[in-house]
Parts: C-alpha cells; sequence; structure tokens
C-alpha cells in the first residue's frame, strides 16, 4: 500500500511517501528564516508552508517515479500543532484525496513521532516505553500496540527542545539550538555548575521552566557583561546534564514499573548523541533501545504516513476525534 504523508504542524515543511514500512522518499524543508527571529512566527510558517507544499509534493512524485494515481492514502496531521500551520497541511491532502479519489487519513502528530521507530526498526516489539522529547512535546508513554497508548506524563511546562532553544537564546545561539549546545556541551565540563532538576509532583512529569529560568538568573549573577567561551561550554554541559537526567530518571522508572524490553526515544531532541549514550547505559543489556535516525527524529512527512498507513488498517481514524485541526 502507498501512503502520502503530508506534515505542516510547525516550521517543517514535507511530504513523504512509503509502502508498507518502506520509506520511498521523505522530503523536508525546514523554514530557516524563523532564525532571525529567535523562534517559530507562525504568519510566516504558514505562508511559507504554502509556499513550498505543492513544489515539495511534485519533487517527492518525480524522485520516486510515483503518479498521484498509484497513492492508495492520504494522511495529513490535523494536529497539534500551530493552527494556520496545520490548516496548510490539512487542506492540501483533504483537497488532494477528493481530486484523485483516494481516502483521507487525519493523523495526531505525536502518534506520528511514537511509531516513527518502525520505519526504520521493524524489529522493536510491543508493549515499549516511549520518551517523547521534541520543540514543542515532553512526555512518556506506554505503548501497547498501534493506537493502544497510554500517556504516562508529560510536561507541566516548557517542553525539552523549547528549553535547549531558550537557553540556546541566552547564551547567544540561533534558533534552533539544541544541535549547537551539544556541540558545545561536548567541550565543555558538566560538572563545573550544578543546575536543578526539578522535583515535581506526578511520577512521570517533567518541568523546565525552573531550570530555564536557573541558568538566566546564574548568567545575569555571574556574567552580567558577557560571557566567555570557556564558560559557556561549560554551562551549556551543565544545563544539558540537568535536562537529560530529568528525562532518563523518569525513563528508567517506567520501563521498571511496566516491566517493558523496548524503549523508543522519539522528537528532534531525541538526535542528542549524549542523551542516547547515558540513557543506554542505564537501561543496561535486558532493554533494547530504539531511536530513528535524525531525518525521522525532526518533524517528517513519512511519519505521518506511517502512522496514517496504521490507522487506516486498524480503523482508528473512524473513531478518532482528531478530524480537523481544531480544539474540540
Ligand atoms: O521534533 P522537532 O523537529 O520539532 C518540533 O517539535 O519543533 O524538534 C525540534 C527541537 C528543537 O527544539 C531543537 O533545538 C531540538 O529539537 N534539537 C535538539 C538536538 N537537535 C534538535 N536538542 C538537543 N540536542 C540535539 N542534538
Amino acid at each position: 500500500m502507498i501512503v502520502l504523508g503530508i506534515e505542516t504542524s510547525c516550521d517543517e515543511t514535507s511530504i513523504g511517501l512509503i509502502e508498507d514500512n518502506r520509506i520511498i522518499t521523505n522530503e523536508i524543508f525546514s523554514q530557516k528564516i524563523h532564525s532571525d527571529f529567535g523562534g517559530v512566527v507562525p504568519e510566516i510558517a504558514s505562508r511559507a508552508h504554502l509556499q513550498k507544499i505543492l513544489p515539495l509534493l511534485k519533487d517527492a512524485l518525480n524522485s520516486a517515479s510515483i503518479d498521484l494515481k498509484d497513492i492508495d492514502v492520504i494522511a495529513a496531521t490535523a494536529g497539534p500543532g500551530l493552527i494556520g500551520a496545520l490548516i496548510v497541511g490539512y487542506c492540501f491532502g483533504s483537497g488532494l484525496s477528493l481530486a484523485i479519489d483516494k481516502p483521507f487519513v487525519p493523523v495526531n502528530h505525536i502518534d506520528g513521532h511514537l511509531y516513527s521507530v518502525f520505519l526504520e526498526n521493524s524489529e522493536i516489539d510491543f508493549p515499549y516505553i516511549a520518551l517523547l522529547v521534541s520543540g514543542g512535546n515532553t512526555a512518556l508513554y506506554f505503548i501497547e500496540d498501534f493506537y493502544k497508548t497510554k500517556l504516562l506524563g508529560n510536561t507541566l511546562d516548557d517542553a525539552a527542545g523549547e528549553a535547549f532553544d531558550k537557553v540556546g537564546k541566552l547564551l547567544g545561539l540561533k534558533y534552533p539550538a539544541g544541535a549547537e549546545i551539544e556541540k558545545l556541551a561536548n567541550e565543555g565540563d558538566e560538572n563545573f555548575y550544578q543546575f536543578p532538576v526539578a522535583d515535581v509532583s506526578g511520577k512521570y512529569d517533567f518541568s523546565f521552566s525552573g531550570l530555564k529560568t536557573s541558568v538566566l538568573r546564574f548568567l545575569q549573577k555571574n556574567f552580567p557583561d558577557g560571557i566567555d567561551e570557556t564558560s559557556k561550554k561549560n554551562i551549556a554541559a551543565s544545563f544539558q546534564k540537568a535536562v537529560i537526567k530529568a528525562l532518563i530518571d523518569k525513563t528508567v522508572n517506567a520501563v521498571k514499573e511496566f516491566k517493558v524490553k523496548n524503549v523508543a526515544v522519539v522528537g528532534g531532541v531525541a538526535s542528542n548523541k549524549t542523551l542516547q549514550n547515558k540513557l543506554r547505559d542505564e537501561l543496561g543489556n535486558d532493554v533494547k533501545l530504539f531511536v530513528p535516525s535524525p531525518k525521522l527524529c525532526t518533524d517528517n512527512g513519512a511519519m505521518i504516513a506511517f502512522a496514517g498507513l496504521k490507522s487506516y488498517q486498524t480503523n482508528y481514524y473512524l473513531q478518532s476525534k482528531i478530524t480537523q485541526p481544531f480544539p474540540n
């Protein structure tokens, strides 16, 4: 079955084509324009999606040598995300489905991330614990099967990626700053400063806004006139250590409580090699860790196509509340 996946929930315009769990093509256009503003500007994102979506579809069909009539199902992200940005992909996908007379499957963006591991790792087994860490979400899930998931905990404030981006801004880095912080951290001493790891009441919940404020206060107090490169590296490393500790502690606790043998880390922050290595060490040899490649960690159309395929095959989309990009 060939599925077209459309992703426009934030600042990536992406068209993916898959055949079962094989990626045929996964075209991603990351909207760099937002780095001039220090974060995503919703109105600019919607316009950029509009400009890019049709050329991307043409590129995807050409590179895959696939005709529109070969597509069996069209899936598009329906939420959560920026409303104007979502509407572009959703309307494009539903319009196309009418034009070629093929089923349209609205997909929850989070489901796209949660199942993204299957596109490269067919050996992952249910049940698994999924840690979703991106710019917009940080949450832990117990995944029993496709579309049988239980949310264990969520961030109470900022997402982990958002914390990376905001601390990056404080350090004078461009948006998005996660990868650059990791690079600086690799050359810094993670034990140089002790930033706090939030102690939240929910067993599997997270909180990162206090950590971000603590870095801000630290910089205001100790570096009022600007920061030298060595201190920047040490702060990046110490900050990253605090974020990773929170993520790993909760994930390991969930693995123990639910007695799973498989863990997936998904979303943009999952590309962080320090997070991957430390988590692998903590999980030990009995538990398998699956992390998609960086292109599948970031927002992309192939993961939406795969979540759409599973929704179609299980008829989940017929009962799902996610039918359009508006809150219920
Ligand atoms: O899933 P994603 O592409 O989209 C959004 O949810 O927006 O994730 C993007 C986020 C950004 O916050 C970015 O700074 C972060 O992922 N990120 C990283 C790394 N690479 C990307 N954070 C930490 N370490 C990285 N290597």
